[in-house]
């Protein structure tokens, strides 16, 4: 037969319910009751734990004031302390992270009494942690995967000024030797070698900025932007022999967003396109970049003339991991990351559709990507 009064279900439910840690203070915060879960949760066992002040078990110090001013303000006010989520201390030292509401029990005595539930929230915390460094990895991947091209490419970008300073140089040598080098030809060889460094080091200082670049919210310039990415693209498209025609519409639209994401999600594209190209031997090969500014949006189209993406396959393409590519550096990420970027960080929209248009009188089949971003 069940002997249990319904008060005595209740102080035993409460005092084993496992994950619900719970604990009650008098008014000058000492424990005067500590339940099993609060022994697993905090590390103290009940022994250790009752006659303690809640400040010295498991408040940081930094909250320490906080929580004490606030629990007099309720014994002697009658403010409650909202419920909330709170990272305590364990007996061990490291943080409990937990979501705590709190109840004042016999509130018209001359003893109340203040029980705390804690529910622990650190596994739960640790796994968004985690998440939150395996996305970040995976960003940082991403961007080193849309830049791993280019780094090749720089070698291309590179090769013509090199080669008109170690031909000045030499010709500066030759002359001297034969003491024929007048001060004009120092002068002029000299400039265009200074000229020839300035621009190496600034392709340099571009893609520094690039891989360096900060996860930042500013206004800037999209006409810009869009032309940046290209400066960085260079290499790519030069070598690849792409023409890229962009339009003159919008070059003053100014939007507050994040500007090197942008960047990425538009050399992701164009490096996308550029294999379409290839694969598809494509010979004259177009990219046509327009931008539009909507009455409360902004709209990027990118267009090429590379055939277009497969019916069986347009829908998957932003997919994580899905790629149709053989070569062992093609992971799938580049379109996955770009949907990312633009619709959680940058709060926007990107799809993409195949599209035949003409352009001075030819037409073109091929891929478009429509990216949408709020103006503010
Ligand atoms: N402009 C395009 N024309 C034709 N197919 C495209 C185009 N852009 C993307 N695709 C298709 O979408 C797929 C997914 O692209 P995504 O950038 O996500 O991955 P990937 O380029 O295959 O690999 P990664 O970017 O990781 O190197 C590509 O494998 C390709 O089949
Ligand atoms: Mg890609």
């Amino acid at each position: 037969m069940n002997t249990y009064t319904k008060d005595d279900k209740f102080v035993e439910l409460i005092s084993k319910i496992p994950n619900v840690a719970v604990q009650g203070y008098n008014r000058d915060r000492t424990v005067i009751y500590w339940n099993k879960a609060s022994e697993e949760i905090y590390g103290y066992t009940y022994e250790e734990a009752f006659g303690k002040k809640l400040e010295d078990l498991i408040i940081p110090d930094f909250m320490k004031e906080g929580v004490i001013s606030h629990i007099q303000n309720w014994y002697d006010k009658g403010i409650a302390i909202p419920t909330g989520e709170l990272p305590l201390k364990h007996k061990s030292g490291s943080t409990v992270h937990v979501f705590s509401s709190h109840v004042m029990l016999k509130e018209d005595t001359s003893e109340p009494e203040m029980f705390c539930v804690d529910i622990n929230l650190t596994e739960q915390k640790r796994q968004e942690q985690l998440l939150k460094e395996k996305d970040k990895i995976l960003l940082h991947q991403s961007k080193m995967a849309s830049m791993g091209e280019m780094f090749e490419n720089i070698a291309h970008q590179w090769r013509e000024p090199l080669s008109m300073i170690a031909t000045t140089a030499s010709g500066i040598q030759l002359q001297n030797d034969f003491k024929i080098l007048s001060d004009t030809y120092l002068n002029n060889t000299l400039n265009s070698i200074i000229e020839n460094s300035q621009y190496l080091s600034q392709t340099i200082n571009d893609f520094r900025d690039f891989i360096k670049g900060e996860h930042k919210k500013i206004p800037f310039n999209v006409y810009d932007n869009i032309q940046y990415s290209l400066k960085l693209l260079e290499g790519v498209t030069n070598k690849n022999v792409i023409n890229i025609i962009m339009s003159k519409n919008g070059q003053n639209i100014k939007i507050c967003n994040y500007p090197n994401e942008l960047v990425q999600v538009i050399i992701n594209i164009i490096n996308n396109t550029k294999d379409a190209f290839i694969k598809n031997e494509i010979t004259k090969r177009c990219i046509f970049i327009d931008l539009e500014e909507l009455s409360r949006e902004i709209k990027i189209s990118i267009k090429d003339n590379a055939k277009g993406i497969n019916k069986d396959i347009i829908n998957k393409v932003f997919e994580e991991n899905f790629t149709t590519k053989e070569d062992k550096e093609a992971t799938g990420i580049g379109l996955y990351m770009s949907q990312r970027l633009i619709n959680e960080s940058m709060k926007g929209n990107i799809e993409v559709k195949n599209s035949i248009y003409t352009y001075e009188s030819v037409e073109y089949t091929g891929a478009e990507f429509i990216i949408i971003l709020n103006k503010d």
